[in-house]
C-alpha cells in the first residue's frame, strides 16, 4: 500500500556561516555555524513510499537531474539507517520563494524531504538521525528542522553529533530579516563547487576556519542576551570574511552584483543614522538584513527609495508533519 505524507519546511539564514567541508562524502564542516530560521518562505513536500516508479517533482515541473538524484538518494540513505531497501517514490517539492538563488531553499527543502520521508516510510528515525540525513543532502538543511535561533556544531569525527540544535526558540525574540532580491535566478556557481574552490585556491581560507568559533560562542551568548547590536556585528563580520575568502580563490569566486553592494552601502549608512541593520549574504547576490522590529520599516524605505525590492522575513517555527 503506497502511502502519502507531507511536511513544511521553512529555510534559515547563517548568521555564522558554514563555508567548507572537512569531510565531502559525510557532509561535515570545517566551521560550526549559527543561523535564523525565517517564516514565511517555506517549502512543502509531499513522499510517496512505495510508488509504481521513481518521480520527482520539483517545483511543478518533472525533474531527472541531479536534484533528482540527490533527493532519491536522501531517501535511499534513509531507508538504509534503518537496514532497508527503499521501495520506488514520488516526491513532490515545491518553494514559495525564489529556488537556488542563495535564499536557502535547499536547507528548506532537504529538512522537509526527511521529515515527509520518515512519516511515509514508517521508518521512525529519531530526530538526530534526520537531522544528520538533512545534513548529508544539503549542510545547511540540518539547521531548519529546527525553529528559531539553530546552531550546528563541528561535531566529532563521523560527524554522528554534527546537525542543528535549537538555542532558542521563535518566540524568544522578535527580530526581523530583510531580503533584498537583487536577482531571483539559480546562482552561477553552487555552493559545494564554490566552497571546494575556495578551500583548494583561497590563501584566506584557514583564517577564515580560524575566527568561525569564537564567532559561533560569542553569537550564541548575544542571542541568549538579545543583543542586537553586538550579534548584528558578528553576523556582517561573519559574511564579509566569507566573501572575503571567496574573492581570494584563484579564480575568484563573486556572487556579489552591483545591487549588492548598494545595498550593502545604504545599510552601513542607515546604521550611521540611527537605524539598527547588519547585512548578510550567501552564495548569491541577494541581501538580507537583521534588524529590530521598530527599524525594519526605515531600513526599508532607505532601501527602496534606490530602487531594491524588500520583503521582510519574521523567526520562524520547526519543521513540521502537515498531512
Ligand atoms: O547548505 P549548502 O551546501 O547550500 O551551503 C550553504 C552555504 C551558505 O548559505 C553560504 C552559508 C550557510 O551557512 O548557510
Amino acid at each position: 500500500m503506497p502511502m502519502s505524507r507531507t511536511a513544511v519546511a521553512h529555510p534559515n539564514i547563517a548568521l555564522c556561516k558554514y563555508w567548507g567541508k572537512r569531510d565531502a562524502e559525510l557532509n561535515l564542516p570545517s566551521t560550526p555555524s549559527l543561523s535564523l530560521t525565517v517564516a514565511p518562505f517555506r517549502t512543502r513536500t509531499t513522499v510517496t513510499w512505495g510508488a509504481d516508479a521513481d518521480q520527482v517533482v520539483f517545483n511543478g515541473a518533472a525533474n531527472t537531474g541531479s536534484e533528482a538524484r540527490k533527493i532519491l538518494l536522501t531517501l535511499d540513505r534513509l531507508a538504509a539507517a534503518r537496514g532497508e531497501a527503499r521501495p520506488p517514490c514520488v516526491v513532490e517539492t515545491a518553494n514559495d520563494f525564489p529556488t537556488a538563488a542563495g535564499l536557502a531553499s535547499s536547507a528548506s527543502g532537504f529538512a522537509a524531504l526527511v521529515l515527509a520521508g520518515n512519516a511515509a516510510s514508517g521508518l521512525d528515525l529519531v530526530p538526530s538521525a534526520l537531522a544528520v540525513l538533512a545534513r548529508r543532502g544539503s549542510g545547511s538543511a540540518t539547521r531548519s528542522l529546527q525553529g528559531g535561533w539553530v546552531e550546528w556544531a563541528m561535531g566529532d569525527p563521523d560527524g554522528a553529533d554534527s546537525h542543528g540544535v535549537q538555542v532558542a526558540p521563535a518566540d524568544h525574540w522578535d527580530v526581523r530579516m530583510l531580503v533584498v532580491l537583487v536577482r531571483s535566478g539559480p546562482k552561477e556557481i553552487g555552493s559545494t563547487e564554490g566552497m571546494n574552490h575556495t578551500m583548494q585556491t583561497s590563501p584566506y581560507y584557514p583564517a577564515w576556519v580560524a575566527q568561525a568559533p569564537a564567532d559561533v560562542e560569542e553569537a550564541r551568548a548575544a542571542v541568549l542576551a538579545r543583543d542586537l547590536e553586538r550579534l548584528g556585528r558578528i553576523t556582517e563580520r561573519s559574511a564579509l570574511r566569507m566573501h572575503a575568502s571567496m574573492l581570494a580563490a584563484d579564480p575568484a569566486v563573486v556572487y556579489w552584483k552591483p545591487e549588492t553592494v548598494l545595498a550593502l552601502e545604504i545599510v552601513r549608512t542607515a546604521r550611521k543614522a540611527g537605524l539598527g541593520g547588519w547585512a548578510t549574504m550567501d552564495a548569491g547576490p541577494n541581501v538580507k538584513v537583521l534588524c529590530g522590529a521598530g527599524d525594519a520599516p526605515g531600513l526599508t524605505d532607505a532601501l527602496q527609495a534606490a530602487g531594491l525590492s524588500v520583503q521582510t522575513l519574521v523567526p520562524g517555527g520547526p519543521a513540521c508533519v502537515t498531512e
